[in-house]
């Protein structure tokens, strides 16, 4: 076994491992908080002056960890906060979490990982080991982050070490957490998979190994593709049952009795997040580098951000079957996070439902989520309204549920609408309304 193995090893034992994480958002500050709980120093590195003010402050900003843990990490001197980089130098395992955003052109932007791997640069330091955890296209690590760090003479794999290890958090679920979600890790010998394997079975429990860094960044577009895809396929379908009367959500949950081969996905506004929406193209765009067209990507993205404007016609009809117009019709979106139970609006499907009502003069929109206390439209602040109850539900022509967070009482605002267009199947428990319009039921 290498003399580094060993060292690393004893290092783990003994809770004198420092870790770096860098990027501390909705995947990073849950990685470095577990470290931190386990008693291993970390710092945690981000460009957001912000961000690290209200983490020194004992503010946590992120939904899925416990107040008292952050202030708990921070009060032990644990979690270390810091604008600046230098404290990398101090790290055995440094972590990569910043995030992979498209341009306007839908092409893969992976700045913010050239800018942090600069940070590394010029810090780096013999045997550290560093772990890209940023979702991206196989050969990332590679062919851009490895060269970046070799700049000054170190030898990846001999003076360092190196691996990709896509995340997998899930925010907002409460069974899968860090700890018990198995990671994948690629290493770009055996020596930096081992020793990427090492680091974060201090955090989680089961590990699958891979044999390069490309098989786990392919393996993560993969897992998200695949949601994609299937959510498109139910999307399309859903539409299909809309016009030949049959209920979509009657088909999907009897098809999900099959115990084997099936999996359920359920239609929807469309899709959002940091995820699900841009990682597809990521590999869409290095396929062209291929001559390669990725059909079934590009079929999926397509049926996806359609389904805004489906549910926009779906509200325009409700309207006209009243006695307003578009211009005066009152119309509340309920839910405007891009998921049930989280704060997390990147690319929110009930954002374009709104634009896109406004765009054909639907004027009077207001919108209630708890988690989300304002939004840009158009350039403009929109800020939710305070709560909803029977006289405010009543005030509305029409009720859009766009995402299904659980605090609704869907019964009261089912009992007190003109009319809920429900895009989630929220009201599935209110027994004989005749005031629901809900996506894919054939009706
Ligand atoms: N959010 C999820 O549920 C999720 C799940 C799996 C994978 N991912 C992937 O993980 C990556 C990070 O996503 P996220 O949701 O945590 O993003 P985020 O925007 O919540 O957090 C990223 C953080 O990185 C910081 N940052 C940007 N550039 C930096 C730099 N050069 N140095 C230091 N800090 C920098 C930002 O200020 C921000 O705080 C992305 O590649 C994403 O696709 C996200």
């Amino acid at each position: 076994m290498e003399m580094i193995i060993e060292q690393i090893k004893l290092k783990i034992e003994s809770k004198s491992l420092v870790v770096g994480v860098i990027g501390l958002g909705y995947v990073g500050l849950p990685l470095a908080v577990e470290f931190a709980r386990k008693g291993y120093k970390t710092y945690g590195f981000d460009t957001d002056p912000n961000k690290v003010n209200r983490l020194k402050n004992k503010d946590n900003y992120i939904q899925d960890i416990e107040n008292k843990v952050v202030d708990q990490v921070i009060e032990d001197k644990l979690l270390l906060p810091l604008n600046e980089f230098d404290a990398i130098k101090e790290c055995d395992a440094i972590f990569i979490s910043v995030p992979t955003p498209f341009t306007v052109n839908k092409d893969p932007d992976i700045s913010f990982i050239v800018s942090a791997t600069n940070s590394i640069l010029n810090n780096l330091q013999k045997n550290q080991i560093i772990i890209l955890k940023s979702t991206t296209f196989p050969g990332t690590t590679e062919k851009y982050v490895m060269p970046i760090l070799e700049k000054n003479g170190m030898k990846s794999g001999d003076d360092f070490y190196l691996a990709f290890s896509p995340e997998r958090i899930d925010p907002g679920n409460k069974v899968w957490k860090t700890d018990n979600t198995p990671v994948v890790v690629g290493g770009i010998n055996e020596v930096s998979t081992e020793l990427a394997s090492m680091v974060h079975n201090v955090v989680v429990s089961i590990i699958k190994k891979v044999n390069s860094p490309s098989v786990a960044e392919m393996e993560k577009l993969l897992e998200n593709i695949f949601r994609s895809v299937n959510i498109a396929l139910v999307n399309e379908l859903a539409q299909l049952c809309d016009r030949i009367g049959v209920n979509i959500w009657e088909v999907v949950d009897a098809a999900a009795t099959k115990p084997f081969g099936f999996m359920p996905f359920y239609p929807g506004p469309g899709i959002g997040g940091h995820c699900i929406l841009i990682d597809p193209y990521y590999l869409s765009w290095m396929a062209r580098e291929y001559d390669f067209v990725t059909k079934f990507i590009e079929l999926a993205a397509e049926t996806n951000e359609d389904m805004p404007y489906y549910v926009k016609n779906m509200v325009i009809k409700e309207i006209a079957k009243q006695e307003v117009t578009l211009k005066t019709a009152k119309v509340l979106i309920l839910g405007m996070a891009f998921k049930r139970d989280v704060d997390d609006l990147r690319h929110s499907p009930a954002l374009k439902v709104f634009e896109l009502m406004l765009e054909d003069n639907i004027l009077n929109i207001d919108y209630f989520d708890p988690y989300i206390p304002s939004i840009q439209i158009k350039n403009k602040k929109v800020v939710s309204i305070n709560e909803i109850n029977p006289e405010i539900i009543k005030s509305y022509d029409v009720i859009v549920i766009t995402t299904d967070h659980t605090s609704f009482d869907y019964l009261m605002i089912a009992e007190n609408s003109k009319v809920v267009v429900d895009t989630r199947n929220a009201c599935k428990k209110v027994e004989n309304a005749t005031n629901i319009v809900l996506l894919g039921d054939g009706k």
